[in-house]
């Protein structure tokens, strides 16, 4: 379902009206392609307060001075008082007009301090400043957070944040643990060659564009779904050169069964498939909510266990879920959604510390918000249209929004990335 009112504001006479009645103006975002891997321009580096950080190992090509910069990399992972924070103020008010469109900003910080709390108070205003600074800024550009000790554990997360995989990505948090053993691959432009990823729900959506976009990074890819989906589900696979496998996820033995269908083990596991049964609670028969419980989390929770005690699922592998923003803020009609996607949440939080010490799988999840696919396109018009407009960025986000999240979190380099909610949401109103 095209954005009409996007391509409107894209031309003289739209955005002259939309201006003068005080409308929304979405920026056309610039996300990655072969032709344009990289955002055009400069990035800068500022920092606030003492920092210890090596950036320039990390990300290279940092500048002092720019005209129009692509991004400003501000490291603030010094400020340890409410003085230094005027650092914060002082490095990027001089630069934040010129920074160019579908440009970004990555403010580095510190994990907070369990010994200061000063430090703790200055280092959580950072959250807030960011998620400000996103939501004023405008012109396509995001701002986000990146807590981290090591610059070299956040190698492929400063990466996917200043490049145009990350357009839809913004008013994030992102944790980043201590340095890993993390593998750097032998050919950055296919960091998953040699590895198999298994996408649920990839014969269509969010999960055709997750299993699209595992494959151009090298990955070998499974692409599940039902047995009604199979024909789509082939047609995906022989496209990216995978295999379809067709499975309903929440078949009682459907742990065993992908196990058996990956005698050579699997590195990546993306938690895709998922369905919507809106009612209100008071409308809502059983069968609704279990249905979604069921497809949504169960069957999430009851493979992700299958996988990783079989040891299919092998050392350094990821797992990515789906989570949702209605799994995060509340959805009015959709109790057994939000309970399912919460629920994904909660299983992220709560295995990610185990399987990383036990197994060497780091556990994920993104959070997407309106993202424009056959779900969101069968919402009633004036409900997606305030879906489309109700972030930062004022538009929808596409389904290779989602894939190119997930193939970050799915990097042999994001090891040090754990248990992290990442919303793919454009900064939506919707929730925290
Ligand atoms: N589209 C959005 O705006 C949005 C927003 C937030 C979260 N999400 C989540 O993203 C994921 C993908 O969403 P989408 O919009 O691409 O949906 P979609 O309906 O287009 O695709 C979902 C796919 O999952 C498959 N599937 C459903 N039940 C299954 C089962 N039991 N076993 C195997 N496969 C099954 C379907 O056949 C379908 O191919 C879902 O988890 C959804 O909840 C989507």
């Amino acid at each position: 379902m095209a954005d009409r009112y996007l391509t409107f504001t894209g031309t003289a006479p739209g955005r002259f009206l939309t201006r003068r009645l005080g409308l929304p103006q979405p920026a056309p975002l610039k996300r990655w392609s072969p032709q344009r891997p990289a955002l055009e321009g400069d990035r800068l580096l500022r920092t606030a307060g003492k920092s210890d950080l090596e950036l320039t190992d990390v990300v290279p090509d940092l500048t002092g001075a720019s005209e129009q910069p692509a991004a400003v990399l501000l490291d603030a992972t010094g400020v340890r008082d409410v003085e230094t924070l005027a650092e914060v103020h002082a490095a990027l008010h001089p630069v934040v007009r010129s920074v160019a469109a579908s440009g970004r900003i990555v403010v580095l910080g510190a994990p907070l301090d369990p010994a200061d709390h000063h430090q703790g108070a200055v280092q959580q205003a950072l959250e807030g400043f960011t998620r400000s600074l996103g939501k004023e800024i405008g012109r396509g550009r995001t701002v986000n957070l990146v807590r981290l000790t090591d610059a070299r554990a956040a190698g492929s997360t400063l990466r996917f944040l200043l490049s145009p995989k990350s357009a839809y990505v913004s008013g994030q948090v992102i944790e980043v643990g201590a340095r890993d053993e993390s593998a750097t691959p032998a050919d950055p432009d296919r960091p998953l060659a040699g590895r198999t990823a298994l996408v649920t729900g990839a014969a269509r959506g969010i999960g055709e564009a997750v299993a699209e976009t595992l494959a151009r990074d090298g990955a070998r890819v499974v692409v599940l779904d039902v047995p009604q989906a199979e024909q789509d589900a082939r047609r995906v696979a022989d496209r990216l050169g995978g295999t379809a496998l067709a499975l309903d996820i929440t078949a009682p033995d459907a742990g065993g069964r992908l196990a058996a269908a990956l005698p050579d083990g699997l590195d990546v596991l993306v938690h895709n498939a998922g369905i919507t049964r809106d009612r209100r609670l008071v409308n809502m028969p059983a069968e609704r909510w279990s249905s979604v419980l069921d497809v949504n989390l169960a069957s999430v929770l009851r493979t992700t266990d299958a996988l990783l005690e079989s040891g299919t699922l092998r050392q350094g592998g990821r797992i990515v879920a789906t989570a949702s923003i209605a799994g995060l803020a509340g959805n009015a009609g959709q109790t057994n959604y939000g309970a399912s996607k919460a629920g994904v949440v909660g299983l992220v939080r709560g295995l990610a510390p185990r399987a990383l010490a036990e197994h060497g799988v780091t556990v994920n999840a993104v959070a997407p918000g309106f993202i424009e696919t056959r779900m969101t396109a069968a919402v009633p018009l004036l409900i997606r249209e305030a879906g489309r407009r109700m972030n930062s960025l004022a538009q929808g986000g596409l389904p290779v929004d989602v894939a190119e999240t997930t193939a970050w979190l799915a990097h042999p380099e994001s090891g040090a990335v754990n248990g992290q909610v990442v919303r793919v949401c454009g900064q939506s109103l919707l929730g925290a």
